[in-house]
């Protein structure tokens, strides 16, 4: 069960033997990282990835190995597993967020999942992520909806149930007839629904099937059948539906040893037995086989260690020795009745005599011990205790019961790196509400609501209102917003306007706050037409989006060219209405030129942009601009899209949006701030434009604990979030979810 550098040492003061990994005492090791610590093997671990590269190849067709995250992940084996050439599966927005968070190609991932969500499926179409495995049909059905809405194509395998006993624990079995994973193998009914998916979808590409029959599975037989049962099913489905299909995923599940009397599966024999049964009945036209191995790769190149608090004797006689983790970090034993071999760091291979005893955790739990009746050294006070072939669905499945911290993650090598630090208990508690704070919300001054429901209506996505925003903002503190129609070339404004209001049904957003706001107006036909877009509840608007039109000047068009006569008549239609007027997108001239003319200059607001003095957006506002603003008592609304908060892609986030902030504050004062945020979901051609700490709706919370963290108190965080703009506007709201 020793990891691959692991090897032993005597000391030559207590004449005992000590275990190492490479040149490092384990012991040691366990003093300066804290236990419990996960300590992985790299050159353990790079061998086991050598084996794969090595033994799954065929010169039929191409082979990949997809590594299952949900074994362990981490920023650090992700890059070991790019330099390999490998796949990553991942199972949730979390894994995908980590995974491309750590550079990783997204080409290279494949969704799973028996349940996935809404967003799970956009967030892996528009990451164009190597295969989405479907688990089911009526997956399939919402799949094919998205990709409709989308236009684009998505490649997809279809996950296939093929009814092969595994002989693993129950709960790792995932091939019984009873399974939640799949569509039945035998079920003609559905499988005939599935292709009918299929042959009429226009975007979805079904390439071939996956499959996965369990884990921790020692009998290579049980792959072999898999094998065969899977090709000669891909073989009947071509005849039947009259199709050929290029891939087969075989999942993962090979087996590694806990225990001295576990069998081992010989990796290079049943990979080559893998690839040659496929060969021989699939061999004349796949071009793609792939695995999925999680465990088998680094499972038994990792231990445990943890501190022995010391040891106890019941008055049953039942001895203990207890460690300072347990079920928090290896959930195993508790779960599957797992079994692990353990060790004393500073005593291997002793002649002491051993005892029985169960090494037990720190919780609150009898079911709480990594090992029963096992035999060894007593350890004292302070030992190490070491746990072997805990690389695999421990630090993954880890939690903090009983508010015990996770341990931190190194690998050793020829030196050491912390992959995954030891959590701090401010990053244990970091999701708390520890003050009791007023109930926060967030008044959105820019949103595109009404330009994607629009948009949207014409791809055929008819319920994108309740489909998508309904959900994302019930799941955010935005409460309020000025929802938008963009203007672009050849539009008919109203007309769309209309279709895009029928969408709205605010019943399910209780006590959301509408302004309906207009991003540029070049296609306003006369500035008349203002009245008509004002009974169609229009309380605001910017004269321009980045372009040049008839009525001012945007960003984008000449700089001596600003304010135009017939902007002018605009803005006494808009005052006359007492609208808001939105000087975002104006460039510097037209900006000044609306200021000097307006009559009622405390109807003004940016509502989206950040400062010019932070990063050099076009978009963004001078120091001047900012001042001028503050002495008509305008508002600026700060946004989250990436490009105005740093031209350095690394600085894109949550603290540097927060930089703005402090900056506009300490040149506007606190009552002059609001946030405008732009989330890109919105619009289907810049899905991850906004800043990474808060893509979208549902993470804006995150710039109300970014505002506390700065010392913000509460009633300046709720000035900007909400009152600057509720104080002064709040006559303009023209639908609340009541
Ligand atoms: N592919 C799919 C679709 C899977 O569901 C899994 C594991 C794998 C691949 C990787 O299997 P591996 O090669 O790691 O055995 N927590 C349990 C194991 C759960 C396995 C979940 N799926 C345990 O600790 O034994």
């Amino acid at each position: 069960m020793r990891t691959k550098s692991m090897n032993v040492k005597i000391n030559e003061k207590t004449n005992k033997k000590e275990l190492y990994m490479g040149k490092y005492l384990l012991s040691d090791l366990a003093k300066v990282y804290q236990t419990p610590l996960y300590v992985f093997d790299e050159p353990g671990v790079r061998s086991k990835l050598d084996t794969f590269k090595k033994y799954f190849v065929s010169n039929k067709f191409d082979c990949e190995v997809v590594f299952a995250s949900k074994a362990f992940i981490a920023p650090y084996l992700v890059k070991m597993l790019s330099e390999y050439n490998f796949s990553i599966d991942a199972v949730s927005l979390g894994d995908m967020y980590l995974i491309e968070k750590s550079g990783f190609n997204m080409n290279k991932v494949v969704l799973h999942g028996n349940n996935k969500s809404y967003l799970e499926l956009q967030k892996a179409i528009n990451a164009n992520v190597e295969y989405i495995i479907v688990d089911n049909l009526t997956e399939l059905t919402t799949l094919n909806n998205i990709a409709n809405e989308r236009q684009v194509k998505v490649k997809t395998l279809f996950r296939i149930n093929p009814g092969i006993e595994a002989h693993t624990h129950a709960y790792i079995e995932t091939s019984l007839l009873s399974s939640k994973f799949g569509e039945s193998i035998y079920d003609e009914e559905v499988l005939n629904k599935i292709m009918d998916v299929y042959k009429t979808s226009k975007y979805l590409v079904l390439e071939g099937f996956h499959s996965h029959i369990g884990s921790q599975i020692n009998n290579p037989d049980s792959f072999v059948a898999e094998v065969k049962t899977m090709c000669n099913f891909i073989k009947r489905m071509e005849n039947k539906y009259n199709v050929k299909f290029s891939t087969l995923d075989l999942g993962g599940g090979f087996g590694i040893k806990y225990l001295d009397s576990d069998t081992e599966i010989n990796l290079p024999d049943m990979l080559t037995k893998i690839v040659n049964s496929t060969e021989a009945i699939l061999g004349d036209h796949i071009k793609k086989l792939m695995i999925e191995p999680g465990r088998s790769i680094v499972g038994d190149e990792c231990v445990t260690l943890y501190t022995c608090g010391g040891v106890k004797t019941t008055y049953g006689g039942k001895k203990y020795a207890f460690i300072d983790g347990g079920m928090t970090d290896n959930i195993r034993p508790a779960l599957y009745q797992a079994k692990y071999t353990v060790d004393v760091c500073e005593n291997v291979e002793t002649t002491d005599e051993l005892v029985k005893l169960d090494l037990a955790g720190k919780c609150c739990e009898s079911g709480d011990f990594i090992a029963q009746d096992i035999l060894i050294p007593l350890p004292k006070k302070g030992d190490t205790i070491v746990t072997y072939s805990t690389g695999a669905y421990c630090y993954s499945m880890s939690m903090n019961y009983n508010g015990l911290g996770r341990g931190a993650v190194i690998f050793v090598g020829d030196e050491v790196n912390v992959a995954i630090r030891k959590e701090s208990f401010e990053e244990q508690f970091s999701t708390c509400v520890f003050r009791k704070e007023k109930k926060m919300k967030i008044f959105d001054t820019h949103s595109d609501m009404l330009y994607d429901l629009y948009t949207q209506d014409l791809l055929g996505n008819k319920d994108r209102f309740t489909n998508f925003h309904v959900k994302e903002l019930n799941n955010s503190v935005v409460r309020g917003g000025i929802w938008t129609m963009y203007s672009p070339d050849d539009f008919n404004l109203l007309e769309a306007v209309k279709i895009a209001q029928s969408k709205i049904d605010l019943t399910n957003l209780k006590g959301f706050n509408v302004v309906f706001g207009l991003e540029g107006l070049r296609n306003l036909e006369k500035p008349e037409d203002m009245y008509k877009l004002y009974d169609l509840g229009f309380r605001h608007a910017m004269l321009t989006w980045n372009e040049e039109n008839k009525y001012a000047t945007g960003v984008a068009g000449e700089a001596t060219r600003g304010l135009m006569e017939d902007g002018k008549k605009v803005l006494r239609i808009m005052e006359e209405l007492d609208m808001i007027i939105d000087l975002a997108h104006l460039n510097e001239k037209s900006f000044y030129d609306v200021l000097a003319f307006v009559k009622k200059p405390n109807k003004i607001i940016y509502s989206h942009g950040c400062c010019k003095d932070l990063c050099g957006h076009r978009r963004n506002v001078t120091l001047e601009q900012m001042k001028a603003l503050k002495k008509v008592d305008g508002l600026l609304g700060l946004t989250l899209a990436k490009g105005f908060i740093s031209k350095n892609d690394n600085e894109r986030d949550l603290e540097h949006f927060l930089d703005h902030l402090d900056y506009a504050v300490s040149v506007m004062g606190i009552d002059n701030i609001c946030f405008g945020f732009d989330f890109m979901n919105y619009l289907s051609d810049f899905p991850n434009d906004n800043i990474y700490d808060v893509e979208d709706a549902t993470k804006a919370y995150k710039i109300l604990d970014g505002m506390r963290r700065r010392g913000y108190s509460e009633e300046e965080i709720n000035k900007v979030a909400w009152d600057n703009f509720y104080k002064r506007y709040n006559d303009k709201i023209v639908l609340k979810g009541e």
